[in-house]
């Protein structure tokens, strides 16, 4: 039987990640996989994981299985941490979910219980996972225009009249913040525009928010979200805690789905905790009661947020270096855009040839698409970075 099996095409940020392994070369930098990195190159354990940890070690006195949604405490918590109130709790239904990826393939799988026709529209680009899970799943997809290479910025225009053309009860991903993987988000004024075009054509936001606190601020992050969620009759919402809490191995993340009332709440409650049950049954806890405990105590969460606040201001110092480094190799302000974009990720515009030299020839690891991650930089590697994609020609 399992000689009939086919090869799998190797995802391409996670085959980066082993090549950056096997290079011999000491001054090699990976700006891959989207890990936060510290300035020394390390991915530590958040003061406030640990010491919630410590606590859940301590007065933890069983491991017997949660519910099939998880731990309730998780889903309020993080219910009200992404959606701030916009929407009332009894018309959301949440899910806890292996990761921001579990919440995704959930959500995809909860649309095809409900409309199994639906195309599901995808930015162009989007994080490669998105079209992937799609295509597992047996689901359609298409692309609407996101990203616009000669201004490094939206092309609003394209994205808005590529939505116009979807039908009715299509789903569209939209990235709450943070966009994976070109840094390039909406103004408050064109999200506006966006949901004005949902609205029109009755389409279904499914938002991936998988990187709050890492572009503008926690709330900042969330006012995408929390404007859609709030002006939508019906949402789909899948957040992680992989990064904004730096759990990623621990797998911690959820679905949340919007209902038009507390009825059509339960009805989605219950799908919701059947496909986490066919999946996997219950899903993993640990992560989850780690955030369950930070958000609900006062002295972990103000610690959680200012950890993480240096993490999100680290970054955004990183991107005006590069963009000041390169404006400043290249006399021109072609990559200004660098310090606009927001989250981990700026996808730079190189062309393949050039991403291909600066990995042989200066050890630089960057997404085939030309997505940097900003963490893998610091204040020493950022002119060696800028100088390496002058001399590879971009
Ligand atoms: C990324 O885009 O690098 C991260 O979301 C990690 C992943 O699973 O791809």
């Amino acid at each position: 039987m399992l000689e009939a099996l086919k090869e799998q095409p190797a995802d391409k940020i996670l085959s980066l990640m082993a090549a950056y392994r096997a290079d011999p070369r000491d001054d090699k930098i990976d700006l891959g996989v989207g890990v936060y990195k510290d300035p020394q190159g390390r991915t530590p354990v958040m003061r406030a994981v640990k010491a919630a940890e410590k606590r859940i070690w301590e007065r933890q006195e069983t491991k017997a299985y949660t519910g099939l949604a998880g731990d309730p405490a998780y889903c309020d918590a993080m219910v009200a941490l992404v959606l701030g109130g916009a929407v009332a709790r009894d018309r959301v239904a949440a899910v806890a979910t292996p990761g921001g990826t579990g919440a995704v393939r959930q959500a995809v799988d909860l649309v095809k219980q409900a409309a199994p026709g639906a195309t599901i529209w995808l930015s162009n680009p989007t994080w490669p996972n998105h079209p992937s899970i799609i295509r597992h799943l047996g689901m359609t997809s298409a692309e609407y225009r996101y990203f616009d290479s000669a201004t490094g910025g939206v092309d609003v225009e394209g994205m808005l009249e590529d939505l116009r053309g979807a039908a009715e009860g299509d789903v569209v991903l939209l990235h709450g913040c943070c966009h994976n993987p070109t840094g390039a988000n909406l103004t408050e004024a064109e999200w506006d525009r966006v949901i004005a075009v949902l609205q029109e054509r009755g389409l279904i936001p499914l938002i991936d928010i998988a990187y709050q606190g890492f572009g503008d601020g926690l709330d900042a992050d969330a006012a995408a979200t929390r404007k859609v969620a709030g002006a939508m009759p019906e949402s789909l919402i899948a957040a992680s805690c992989s990064k904004n809490f730096g759990i990623y191995r621990e797998r911690t993340g959820i679905l949340m789905a919007i209902a038009r009332d507390e009825g059509g709440a339960t009805l989605a409650q219950g799908n919701l905790n059947h496909l986490n049950r066919q999946n996997y049954s219950f899903p993993p806890d640990h992560g989850a009661r780690v955030v369950a405990t930070i958000l609900t105590d006062d002295e972990l969460r103000a610690d959680w947020q200012a950890e993480l606040e240096e993490v999100r201001s680290t970054m955004l110092e990183l991107r005006r270096q590069l963009a000041g480094e390169l404006a400043r190799l290249t006399n021109s302000d072609r990559y200004a855009f660098i310090a606009e974009h927001r989250g981990m990720f700026s996808r730079l515009g190189l062309p393949p040839e050039i991403v291909e030299t600066l990995r042989k020839d200066h050890g630089v690891y960057m997404v085939g698409d030309s997505r940097i991650n900003i963490a893998g930089l610091n204040t020493d590697t950022v002119p060696l970075l800028a100088k390496a994609i002058v001399a590879a020609g971009g």
